[in-house]
């Protein structure tokens, strides 16, 4: 079984995403950590990111492993901190905007998900990865709020801007990009509920999700 969980920058998937997996016993797939790590191939290889052949070479040639604790490992080794890092932020919705790569990443991401019960995080998983997914769900919050959200996350993880305009800024860039690219953009799937989080707390949000699921889905 999937549950589709797809929105924008800092509306919280993650999060949600593995409480969710956590409280149904379903394992959890980011994939955002796919393109994250594809990225991070691009500047350890030197490549320009520009140039959509090579990048997606790389893609196509990437060996990308999940490990227990959310770690990602990357042709052996472990980058679960370095996909976070500036430098990839700044690059991955270009490379993830090439047809090649989301085709690349697209069969990785239906390899893992037809192993088991999984919850599923991204931008195009209803739509395009898993459009047969059991339950869908696309969350959005306002850009202050996922603003908000993300300036506390990268001050609790001591990672990533601090700065609340260069916080908002990269959010909005990485929004429009993600939006407005040919390949899979990032919509929301006509059968999925849509929920506003930005008045919401977690626990709400958790709880909207987890009534869908069982109403959805009686067995679980
Ligand atoms: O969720 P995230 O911030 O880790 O995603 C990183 C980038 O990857 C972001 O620019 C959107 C892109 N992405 C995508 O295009 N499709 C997905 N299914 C997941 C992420």
């Amino acid at each position: 079984m999937i549950i589709a969980l797809d929105g924008p920058s800092g509306v919280g998937k993650s999060t949600l995403a593995r409480a969710l997996a956590s409280r149904l016993q379903f394992s959890c797939l980011d994939t955002g950590a796919l393109y994250r790590c594809v990225a991070l191939s691009v500047l350890l290889a030197g490549v320009d990111e520009a140039n959509e052949i090579d990048v997606s070479k790389l893609a196509q040639t990437a060996t990308i492993r999940f490990a227990p604790q959310n770690k990602v490992f990357l042709n052996g080794a472990d980058v679960t901190d370095d996909i976070r890092g500036a430098r990839v932020e700044r690059i991955v919705s270009v490379v993830a905007a090439y047809p090649r790569v989301r085709a690349a990443l697209l069969e990785k991401q239906r390899e893992i998900g037809s192993l088991g019960n999984y919850v599923v995080e991204g931008r195009d998983i209803g739509s395009t990865v898993f459009p047969n997914a059991e339950c869908k769900f696309f969350l959005t919050a306002s850009l202050e709020a996922r603003t908000r959200r993300r300036l506390l996350q990268n001050q609790e993880k001591q990672r990533g801007s601090v700065d609340e305009q260069e916080v908002r800024n990269m959010l909005a860039k990485r929004d429009a990009t993600d939006a407005t690219r040919e390949a899979s953009p990032l919509v929301c799937p006509s059968d999925a509920v849509r929920i506003d989080t930005s008045d919401k707390t977690f626990e709400e949000v958790l709880t909207l999700i987890l009534n869908h699921v069982y109403e959805a889905c009686p067995a679980l």
